[in-house]
């Protein structure tokens, strides 16, 4: 028993788990109800076991009472006082639990969202869903209906160890010391169960991640014909799982069985020892029969409790990793005592700004670059260069390496995200629809935008003839990630989101190489009514954004090679500018002209 206790604690070691406390606080009264209701529940078991004595030495045995109406009907009083009670507590428990579980799941969502983007980029949507959700039913259903169980079996097992103790002290003995006996095989469970718990976790969100891109990548997967190729996967998974949980049962469901069989030594022990105390006349007939009775009672659960220590292992592993979680910190947040930008702002410094995703590998290098108010500067040059990554720095997506990006003279970071990011419009390459209406997801841009506001930033995006063509106008349902609206109408949205944000910096990724010219040149106009009058950098492939640009920027393998404006560029005698010019942008040029 003691080295159960150790064990345990050896695990409490990962995890405080009064940490649990402050979420049972709000609640702390009908948790302690539910709690106070379960000793009643528990300790009635031993009335009845108590009842049996009386009754077999007066009626059976002397048959001094004649018609002991009150026993039978005792037993059922106390039965339907159990069952109210029952209900109230598992009523009481429901009720508890669940608002625990809710505001257990909202601080882990809004700890989720307060993660930066790289959080992101190293998991798989199967982990997120895992461990934000599911692990928070874990931690809570399970420990929830355990701790019910577990307090009216204590309860219970105190009141019917003292029965067993004013039957028989010796009997009692016999039967406390193979009770503690029973829990052995408890003993290092954590430490049996802990590796195939892990892997159970990762195999449970790898099903859940495979559902995701199953979902997302349907395209991909039928164009590919990939349908078997992503069935042998599936089922590499399902079998993974499936013997995972069979090493489980090797694991722990011996548990049950054998403590089964040191219960049924215990009973045996008690039956045999018994009579000889019976036919000594140490003890009555009755003291015999309320003692087994009491002690069938008192070792059924613990038959059970190997199941059901495993229960409260599981959610409280899963306990370990909810606190990992609300502990772990995001790398990217506000500093103590950050100011707020103003929106009014003059100049955009990069300095000497270094940048790496993976350790030791640089993909921005010594990068310097002044923008003042009103410039758009616009990036060039090879794929994978950096130029994504250069503009992503700005609303601190990432942060950099070493090196400062500056507003006004003032290192972003000691800005508050809010103000920095309220200030920032972003349209992205491949942008993000929420399922909802085109309404919707333009508002987002400014959530008490007027309609007024709104038909302006759909004609400003050209978005206003479509929506005219639409039978329920802006109010029309775009589907998840707004699969219903074509490529160009999907950046349109996002470019009118953009433009009812108003912010005075833009940033664009602008990757209209998907759009057939027509479409093109619309994105491409409602682009050049978003960057009227503000600060933008932009990643551009189109001549006309490059040539108008007060400057441009050429990242080559992560480096600032060339900047300045369009003719000074073309002045640089086999300048990489020149070539990307006469290699790419001259076909625009002419195909324009034509
Ligand atoms: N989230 C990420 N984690 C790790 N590496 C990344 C990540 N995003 C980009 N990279 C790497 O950083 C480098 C720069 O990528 P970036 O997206 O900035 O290029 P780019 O110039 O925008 O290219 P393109 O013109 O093709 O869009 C690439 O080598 C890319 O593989
Ligand atoms: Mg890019």
């Amino acid at each position: 028993m003691l080295k159960i206790i150790e064990n345990f604690k050896k695990g409490q070691v990962y995890v405080n788990y009064s940490r649990i406390l402050p979420y049972v606080k709000p609640y702390w009264f009908r948790a302690t109800l539910a709690m106070l209701i379960c000793i009643p529940i528990g300790s009635l078991d031993a009335v009845i076991a108590l009842s049996l004595k009386p009754y077999m030495d007066l009626v059976m045995v002397e048959k001094t009472v004649q018609s002991p109406w009150y026993i039978p009907f005792g037993i059922v009083a106390f039965t339907i006082i159990q069952g109210l009670l029952n209900y109230t507590a598992t009523y009481l428990n429901t009720w508890v639990g669940g608002k625990i579980t809710n505001d257990l799941k909202m601080t882990l969502y809004k700890k989720m969202l307060s993660f930066e983007t790289g959080y992101f980029d190293k998991r798989k949507s199967g982990d997120i869903v895992f461990r934000f959700n599911n692990d928070a039913d874990l931690a809570c259903s399970g420990l929830l209906e355990n701790l019910k169980t577990f307090v009216s079996r204590i309860f219970s097992s105190i009141s019917l160890i003292a029965v067993l103790f004013y039957n028989s002290w010796q009997l009692a003995v016999i039967a406390v010391v193979v009770l503690g006996g029973a829990f052995l095989p408890l003993a290092n469970i954590r430490k049996r169960i802990k590796s195939v718990m892990d892997k159970t976790v990762s195999a449970s969100s790898a099903i859940i991640t495979a559902y995701n891109e199953s979902f997302a990548g349907n395209k991909t997967i039928i164009s590919y014909n990939l349908g078997d190729y992503q069935k042998n996967r599936f089922s590499e998974i399902l079998s993974n799982i499936f013997s995972l949980r069979i090493k489980m049962v090797q694991r722990t469901s011996w548990l049950s069985p054998m403590m089964h069989v040191i219960v049924s030594v215990g009973i045996g022990l008690a039956i045999g020892y018994g009579s000889h105390l019976i036919l000594t006349k140490q003890i009555t007939s009755g003291n015999f029969v309320s003692f087994i009775t009491a002690l069938i009672m008192l070792y059924t659960p613990i038959k059970s409790l190997g199941n059901n220590f495993n229960a409260v292992q599981m959610s409280f592993m899963a306990i370990e990793r909810v606190f990992n979680v609300l502990e772990s910190q995001p790398t990217i947040k506000d500093k103590e005592n950050a100011k707020t930008l103003p929106r009014e702002h003059k100049k955009i410094k990069f300095e000497n700004i270094n940048f790496e995703y993976i350790k030791n590998k640089p993909v921005l290098k010594n990068i310097s670059l002044d923008v003042n108010k009103g410039e758009t500067v616009a990036f060039v040059g090879n794929s994978g260069g950096g130029k994504s990554t250069i503009v992503s720095l700005v609303p601190r997506f990432y942060d950099v390496i070493s090196g400062a990006i500056k507003i006004d003279d003032i290192n972003i970071r000691d800005y508050t995200l809010k103000s920095l990011r309220e200030n920032i419009a972003v349209v992205f390459q491949d942008n993000f629809l929420f399922s909802g209406t085109i309404k919707e997801n333009i508002l987002l841009g400014k959530q008490n935008a007027s309609d007024e506001e709104i038909k302006n930033a759909l004609q400003m995006a050209y978005l206003d003839e479509f929506v005219a063509t639409l039978k329920d106008g802006w109010d029309t349902q775009i589907g998840e990630r707004g699969m219903l609206l074509s490529g160009g109408q999907k950046q349109r949205v996002a470019i009118a989101r953009a433009f009812l944000k108003n912010a005075p910096i833009i940033i664009l990724d602008e990757a209209t190489s998907a759009l057939d010219n027509k479409a093109e040149a619309i994105v491409q106009k409602a682009i050049d009514n978003l960057m009227k009058d503000k600060t933008v950098f932009v990643i551009a492939h189109r001549l006309s954004t490059i040539q108008n640009a007060d400057k441009i920027a050429v990242i080559n393998e992560g480096k600032l090679v060339e900047l300045g404006s369009h003719e000074e560029l073309m002045k640089i005698e086999n300048g990489q500018y020149k070539t990307l010019y006469e290699m790419q942008f001259k076909k625009q040029a002419t195909a324009t002209k034509a």
